[in-house]
C-alpha cells in the first residue's frame, strides 16, 4: 500500500494551487490565494506524490454536530483533490480513510463530508444525508416586513464577526459548526459578494447574511450562501433586505433556513414560476442531497440520542467497509462487528450479541443514516443496506423518531 505524506505549505503550495486550478476549484486571484492559505492554516492535509510531485491531497479539520440536544465533536473531511495526472491510483480514497481513521482516534465521534457524487465516499462507510430544498426567489414576491433600518455592509475584513454570528446561529438537531474563522474567510474569498447583517445597539452583529453573484451582477441570479439568525424577527429582518433588492434583481437563490419552507413567505409561488419561464432567474426548486456522515463511534453516538418512546433492544451486526482501505498498522480499524442497541430515556451501544433479541444487519453507511434520522428503519431496508425482522423494523420506525438533520453549513 503506497503512503501520503504531510503537506509542507512551504515546498507543496505551488503544486496545490496547480491542482485546485485543474479541478475548477480556484481561480489565479490573491483573493483566492488568501482564502486558501487561511484554509490550509487551520487544517491537517496530506499530500501523495506522482512524478515526484504533489498530485493528491486531502483536508481535514475538526467541526462539531448536534445531535438532539447533544454535541458531538466531528471529523470534517473538507477537501479530496487529484490533479490531472494522479487520478485513479486508489489514492485519494485510501487518503479519505486514513483521515477518518486519525479523525477517530483524536475522538471524532462522526465524520462528515460534502460529495462530488454519490458513491465515492459510500465506498468508506458514509451514507447520505436528506435533500437539502433551495428555491429561486424573485425577490419581490416574498411576503416580509419592509425593512425599517439599513444593513451594515461586511467584508471578508469582518469575517471574525460573521463567523462568531453563524457559531451563535439558531441551530437544530445535524446542524454543523465549523469552529476556525478561516472557513468563513476562505468562503468570503472564494465566492465573491457581499456581507449584509444587524447590530444591536451595542454595536454587535446579531444577524447576518453572505450573498453571492456569480458575475451577474446587474439583474442575478444572487444566491444568499449562508444565514446566520436567531430569532423570527432576524430572519424577517435578512428576507427584508433581500425582498430590498427586488427592483433591480429578478432571483435570489435561498436554501431552506432549518426547519422552514421558504415557499411559506413566498407569495404565489407557482404564478412566478410560469411567469420566469426557464431562463436564469426561473423561479425553480431543487431538493438534492450533497452531505454524507458516518459513524467514528458507535457507543457515543447512540449515547447521544435520547428516545423515551422507543423501549427496544436488539442486535446489530455492522458492516465497515473503511477497513479495506487502511494498513494493518492504523489502530482504529472502523465500527463493524456485533452491538447490543438500547433505546429509551438513555440510549446505549455495547458490543456483544444477546440470542434472546432480534438482530439488525446493516453496512454503517446505512446504520448511520437511520441513527441520524434521515430515514426510517423501514425505508432504509427498501432502499439501503439495512435488514431486520419485521417486527423490528416497525417497532424502530414508529418510535424512533428524529427530525430530518439539517448541517445549515455547506462545506
Ligand atoms: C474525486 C477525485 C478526488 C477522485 O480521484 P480518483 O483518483 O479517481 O480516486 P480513487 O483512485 O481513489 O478512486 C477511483 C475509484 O472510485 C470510483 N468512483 C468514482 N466516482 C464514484 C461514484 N460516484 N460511485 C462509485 N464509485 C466511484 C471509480 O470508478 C474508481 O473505481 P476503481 O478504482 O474500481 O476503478 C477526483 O476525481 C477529483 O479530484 N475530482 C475533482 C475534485 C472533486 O470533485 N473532489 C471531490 C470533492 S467532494
Amino acid at each position: 500500500m503506497s503512503t501520503s505524506r504531510p503537506f509542507n505549505i512551504d515546498t507543496d503550495l505551488a503544486d496545490l494551487h496547480r491542482i485546485w486550478q485543474e479541478i475548477g476549484w480556484m481561480e489565479d486571484s490573491d483573493a483566492h490565494r488568501r482564502g486558501i492559505k487561511a484554509y490550509l492554516d487551520v487544517s491537517t492535509t496530506t499530500a501523495q506524490d506522482v512524478n515526484g510531485a504533489m498530485d493528491i491531497g486531502v483536508s481535514r479539520c475538526d467541526a462539531t454536530v448536534h445531535v438532539q440536544h447533544t454535541t458531538l465533536p466531528a471529523c470534517l473531511i473538507a477537501g479530496v483533490y487529484a490533479g490531472l495526472a494522479g487520478r485513479q491510483g486508489g489514492h485519494a480514497t485510501r487518503m479519505t480513510a486514513e483521515h477518518v481513521a486519525d479523525g477517530a482516534a483524536q475522538g471524532a465521534a462522526i465524520a462528515t463530508l460534502g460529495i462530488f457524487d454519490q458513491g465515492f465516499y459510500d465506498r468508506v462507510g458514509f451514507g447520505c444525508g436528506p435533500y437539502v430544498r433551495r428555491m429561486t426567489i424573485e425577490p419581490a414576491s416574498l411576503n416580509v416586513p419592509r425593512l425599517q433600518r439599513s444593513p451594515v455592509r461586511l467584508t471578508v475584513d469582518d469575517a471574525q464577526a460573521m463567523h462568531d454570528c453563524r457559531l451563535r446561529r439558531r441551530r437544530l438537531h445535524g446542524a454543523i459548526d465549523i469552529p476556525h474563522v478561516a472557513y468563513t474567510e476562505m468562503e468570503c474569498c472564494e465566492s465573491p459578494g457581499w456581507g449584509l447583517g444587524f447590530k444591536n445597539s451595542a454595536g454587535a452583529l446579531t444577524h447576518c447574511m453572505w450573498i453571492t453573484h456569480e458575475s451577474k451582477i446587474e439583474n442575478g441570479p444572487w444566491s444568499v450562501r449562508w444565514m446566520a439568525w436567531n430569532t423570527r424577527d432576524e430572519l424577517m429582518e435578512l428576507l427584508g433586505v433581500v425582498k430590498s433588492f427586488a427592483d433591480q434583481v429578478s432571483g435570489v437563490r435561498i436554501a431552506d433556513p432549518p426547519g422552514l419552507q421558504m415557499q411559506d413567505l413566498v407569495d404565489r409561488p407557482f404564478a412566478w414560476m410560469r411567469r420566469t419561464g426557464s431562463g436564469d432567474n426561473q423561479v425553480k426548486p431543487t431538493a438534492v442531497a450533497y452531505w454524507q456522515h458516518r459513524m467514528c463511534d458507535v457507543p457515543r453516538c447512540i449515547g447521544a440520542i435520547s428516545m423515551p418512546a422507543a423501549d427496544l433492544r436488539f442486535n446489530v451486526q455492522i458492516d465497515d467497509p473503511i477497513e479495506q482501505f487502511l494498513a494493518s498498522d492504523v489502530p482504529w480499524r472502523g465500527c463493524g462487528g456485533d452491538w447490543i442497541i438500547s433505546l429509551g430515556d438513555t440510549c446505549s451501544a455495547e458490543p456483544g450479541c444477546d440470542d434472546a433479541l432480534p438482530t439488525m444487519r446493516a453496512s454503517i453507511n446505512a446504520f448511520t443514516r437511520w441513527w441520524m434520522g434521515v430515514r426510517s428503519a423501514e425505508a432504509l431496508s427498501m432502499t439501503d443496506a439495512l435488514e431486520a425482522p419485521a417486527e423490528l423494523l416497525a417497532g424502530l420506525t414508529a418510535h424512533y423518531r428524529l427530525p430530518a438533520p439539517e448541517t445549515d453549513w455547506d462545506y
